[in-house]
């Protein structure tokens, strides 16, 4: 079974409007609200796929509550730990010129017994069949060294973990050992401050020596140039599927998505590959953050190739 962990979930809401107006009133023509949040979204595109997961986290308030709702209506089953405030609306403004602008709310200040319980309810679901997909970011009030805790703690009950962070949350994770991590090309350089483009093989390496670390499988996302995938004993490149791109917003989350499902079925690592590549350039061709269609994903796949390195 995967589950998905959301710290920080939100309502991803888009409106259109006419000229934007600096200090005066703007009317909205058109409003879309999605639930979203990374680990969310990875769950929404299981469930595309026809794969199952439990999605859990931290929940809060009446935006909570329509969260909960969205996802009981794509009959994604959800586990959430609640707590006292109200979960982010994050909003985009397309306006006539074509800019968009983001209006994010900082969401609640989460206490440290909504950590505990979050904690004790991933504990519990934990075993040997679990793979928790740990994605994005952090309310305030939660420790950045939140990922590494919850990986110490499930894979003692042996299960196994995707993670997907940047940055600080990312960096202190690894030290727990996440059986596979997907950094996109400047989320690796960051991590190893690495000046300038690095190349294939300059990744790989980089990749081998998280594995020497005790880390798992290391998938490199590259954007439209495709990805890279250090595994236990190869590397293999898929360059990146040409389609239409409309919206690259969770494409990430998308692979992310695939290669867990792929995982969790037994697949052998090369269908997952597949799978995670067509799956993302198939969310690029889709408005926002909706996946792409089953019968789209599986034309994809015949079109990825694996180039070993
Ligand atoms: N323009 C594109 N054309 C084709 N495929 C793409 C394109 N952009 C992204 N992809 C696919 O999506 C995968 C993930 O994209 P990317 O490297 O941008 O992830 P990311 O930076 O983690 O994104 P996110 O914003 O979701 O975190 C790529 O490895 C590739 O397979
Ligand atoms: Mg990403």
């Amino acid at each position: 079974m995967i589950v998905t962990v959301t710290m920080n979930p939100a309502i991803d809401k888009t409106v259109e409007i006419g000229k934007f107006e600096y200090s005066g009133l703007n009317r909205i023509k058109s409003s879309i609200s999605d639930a979203g949040g990374k680990g969310i979204n990875v769950s929404k595109t299981i469930k595309h796929l026809g794969g199952q997961t439990t999605a859990t986290g931290l929940m809060g308030g009446n935006s909570g509550k329509i969260i909960e709702n969205a996802m009981r209506e794509l009959d994604i089953p959800s586990d959430f730990v609640w707590v006292e405030g109200e979960t982010r609306t994050n909003m985009k403004v397309l306006d006539a010129d074509g800019n968009v602008t983001e209006l994010n709310e900082p969401g609640p200040v989460i206490q440290k017994e909504a950590v505990d319980t979050l904690l004790e309810k991933l504990e519990k679901l934990a075993g040997p069949d679990t793979f928790f997909v740990l994605a994005g970011s952090i309310p305030a009030g939660v420790d950045s060294g939140i990922y590494g805790t919850i990986i110490e703690r499930v894979k003692k009950k042996g299960a196994k973990v995707f993670l997907d962070a940047d940055g600080e949350l990312f960096t202190k994770a690894l030290a727990a050992g996440p059986d596979y991590i997907k950094p996109n090309r400047f989320e690796l350089e960051q991590y190893f401050s690495f000046e300038g483009h690095a190349t294939d093989l300059e990744l790989v390496e980089m990749g081998r020596k998280m594995q020497a670390k005790g880390i798992g499988t290391v998938a490199v996302s590259l954007g439209g140039e495709g990805a890279l995938f250090v595994l236990e004993d190869t590397a293999l490149k898929a360059p990146g599927l040409k389609v239409e791109a409309h919206s690259t917003v969770g494409a990430g989350d998308a692979m992310v998505a695939a290669l867990s499902y792929g995982i969790d079925s037994g697949f052998d690592i090369q269908k997952c590959i597949r799978l995670g590549m067509a799956t993302s350039a198939g969310a690029v061709t889709t408005i926002g953050t909706k996946p792409p269609t089953k019968e789209l994903v599986e034309e994809l796949m015949k079109q990825v190739e694996l180039i070993e390195l």
